[in-house]
């Protein structure tokens, strides 16, 4: 395995390896991706054995321009107000975090699609990533770079961690700008639907064309990882930390007192205060590991550092064996809900399903 940073050189290199079938990790604006060369099958079933993941979860097929929509799409049987809004929003939110489903051409192999005839489509936010795909055949089949179930890694020295020994090679990207994964979005029946609530705000996509459903399943109704077709992101336990985690309200989260072995994970510095206040003289305060993902209490901010923050409290976990910088151990996390607007949807979606 190789581990480059992002350079000409390199781009090519990962680029070749993508034409000859192999796996290479790239950086994106949302989380790093493990790809293949979408049209190519054999590529796209080592994606599969390298994550671990089940053959039912369908792929995201990353393009570097709308119109390679021509040869990986079959636009022919969308409806006329479908390719309305379809051009709206790729015009909108592309490149960037919005994957919208779409009927796949006979180019893109069902294996990559888990059978389905639609595929999700999406161009990246990122030069490294559009370059990459340039070079590489235009189109790059690629979940998230982590072990299925794990979370997404946000830096590449997460996917050195887990996968070096499953690709060919990683492109080292720093880490992501938006922090979350892409909104995934169906636009081919009458209502619009967020299948997994991400980067891009729901309501920036009904701004832009009227009322969107929210169909990501709740996490009640979540199936597990057994039977039946499921998308990975609509999994009850999903993007899990190691370290067990348990999802509190603002309300709840400030009225918990301290125990040992919990870090707390505040959404803002003001729900942080509010907690610190309502300690005992007696707690051991430089001995809990706190964090907030915003001080401000800002969304896209808090989605930005929301799973680099996960990583970096996994890390003192005893499962891990290694602890945090004052010699602390973390046996749980208690994490405070974000506000469910803006980057808050997704945030508090992979929350639910890290406690699960
Ligand atoms: O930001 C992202 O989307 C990242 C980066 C690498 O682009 N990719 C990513 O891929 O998160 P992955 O495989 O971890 O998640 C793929 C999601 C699944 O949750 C699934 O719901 C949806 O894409 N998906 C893919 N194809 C679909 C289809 N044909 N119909 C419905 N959902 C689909
Ligand atoms: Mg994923």
């Amino acid at each position: 395995m190789e581990f480059l940073p992002v350079s000409q050189g390199s781009l090519l290199r990962a680029a070749e390896v993508l034409r000859r079938g192999g796996l290479a990790v790239f950086p994106t604006e949302t989380v790093y991706g493990l790809g293949a060369d979408a049209y190519n099958a054999a590529a796209v079933a080592k994606v599969f054995e390298a994550k671990g993941r089940p053959r039912f979860d369908p792929l995201i097929i990353h393009i570097a321009a709308a119109e390679t929509l021509e040869h990986a799409a079959d636009l022919s049987m969308l409806t006329e107000e479908t390719k309305q809004k379809l051009s709206l929003l790729a015009k909108e939110f592309w490149p960037g975090p919005l994957s919208i489903v779409l009927p796949k051409s006979e180019k893109i192999p069902g294996i990559a699609t888990a059978g389905l005839s639609t595929a999700a489509f999406r161009i990246p936010d990122h030069d490294a990533a559009l370059k990459l795909i340039s070079l590489s055949g235009g189109a790059v089949a690629a979940p998230s770079a982590n072990p299925f179930g794990a979370l997404s890694p946000t830096r590449a020295e997460y996917v050195r961690d887990t996968l070096s020994e499953k690709v060919d090679i990683i492109l080292d990207g720093g880490s992501t700008k938006i922090g979350v994964e892409s909104t995934v979005l169906d636009i081919m029946s009458d209502s619009v639907k967020i299948l997994r609530p991400g980067g891009t705000p729901k309501e920036a996509i009904e701004k832009l064309i009227g009322p969107v459903e929210d169909n990501a399943p709740s996490i009640e109704s979540a199936p597990s990882t057994e039977g039946g077709f499921i998308s990975p992101g609509q999994l009850k336990s999903h993007y899990a930390p190691k370290t067990p985690l348990k999802v509190f309200s603002r309300e709840e989260i400030i009225n918990l007192s301290y125990k040992k072995g919990i870090a707390f994970l505040f959404f803002d510095s003001c729900a942080r205060d509010e907690w610190l206040k309502a300690q005992t003289a007696d707690t051991p305060i430089k001995e809990v590991a706190i964090r907030v993902l915003s001080k401000s209490g800002n969304t896209t901010e808090a989605a930005a550092c929301f799973f680099e923050t996960l990583h970096e409290l996994d890390k003192c976990n005893t499962v891990n064996s290694r602890n945090l910088e004052n010699g602390l151990e973390i046996l749980c996390i208690y994490a405070q809900f974000a506000p469910q607007e803006g980057l808050g949807a997704a945030i508090n979606d992979r929350l639910r399903r890290a406690g699960a």
